[in-house]
């Protein structure tokens, strides 16, 4: 098993940007996209990565019977998100990287990975989406969207390979141009229930 990075803080200026950027971001670059995730009100949902909250705030208006839980390794960003949503009662904040946080197995309906896969170095990226295997309930879902650029991306290939390998189904899966956004791939994985197994 390798070691897992720990520690990621950005600096206070790139923390001020994105907070000023925030409701373009809510408003042309998540919206829409969120929209089309197949979000019931009463999920419980994990956002791993989620930054200071942009998409975690569009989630937890979905989820008005339902849970949110925010995990990012950086302090900085949580407690950036916490203040942005503090006014839903239904959302949660836990600073780590996902493995060792001691959720209950099966505890998720889904978890939203958004512009973060490709952040995560490539030794510990098995070790995490095997960790959101053991996270999420039978049939429970990830929702995906990775920028696919060379320099900075993850191919949508890998991406596949990944979840696939650990047990996950990819039941959609996308390249698509986006405005600002550059190249990304958006997909959604399930994790294969027992019963299907069993009865082939
Ligand atoms: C590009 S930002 C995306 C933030 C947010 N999901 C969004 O789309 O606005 C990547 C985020 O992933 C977080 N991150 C990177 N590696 C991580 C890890 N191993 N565990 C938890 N969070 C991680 C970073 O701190 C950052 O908040």
């Amino acid at each position: 098993m390798t070691q897992l990075t720990t520690t990621f803080e950005p600096s206070t200026i790139n923390v001020y940007m994105q907070q000023a950027l925030r409701p373009i971001s809510r408003r042309y670059l998540y919206g829409a996209y969120v929209d089309t995730l197949p979000v019931k009100p009463e999920d419980k949902i994990l956002e791993f990565g989620s930054g200071i909250g942009v998409m975690a705030e569009l989630l937890a208006r979905k989820l008005y019977r339902g849970q949110l839980t925010c995990v990012d390794i950086s302090k900085r960003y949580i407690s950036r998100a916490k203040r942005n949503l503090r006014d839903y009662p239904n959302t949660s904040f836990v600073k780590g990287q996902l493995v060792n946080l001691n959720f209950p197995n099966g505890e998720f309906d889904a978890i939203n990975l958004h512009y973060v896969l490709h952040d995560v170095p490539e030794e510990n990226r098995e070790e995490l989406i095997a960790e959101m295997h053991e996270l999420l309930r039978p049939g429970g879902k990830i929702f995906l969207r990775e920028p696919v650029k060379e320099s900075h991306g993850i191919p949508a290939s890998e991406t596949d390979r990944l979840f696939e390998m650990a047990g996950f189904i990819k039941t959609n899966g996308q390249e698509r141009k986006m405005r600002f956004m550059g190249d990304a791939y958006s997909a959604c994985f399930i994790k294969a229930s027992n019963i299907r197994f069993f009865f082939g």
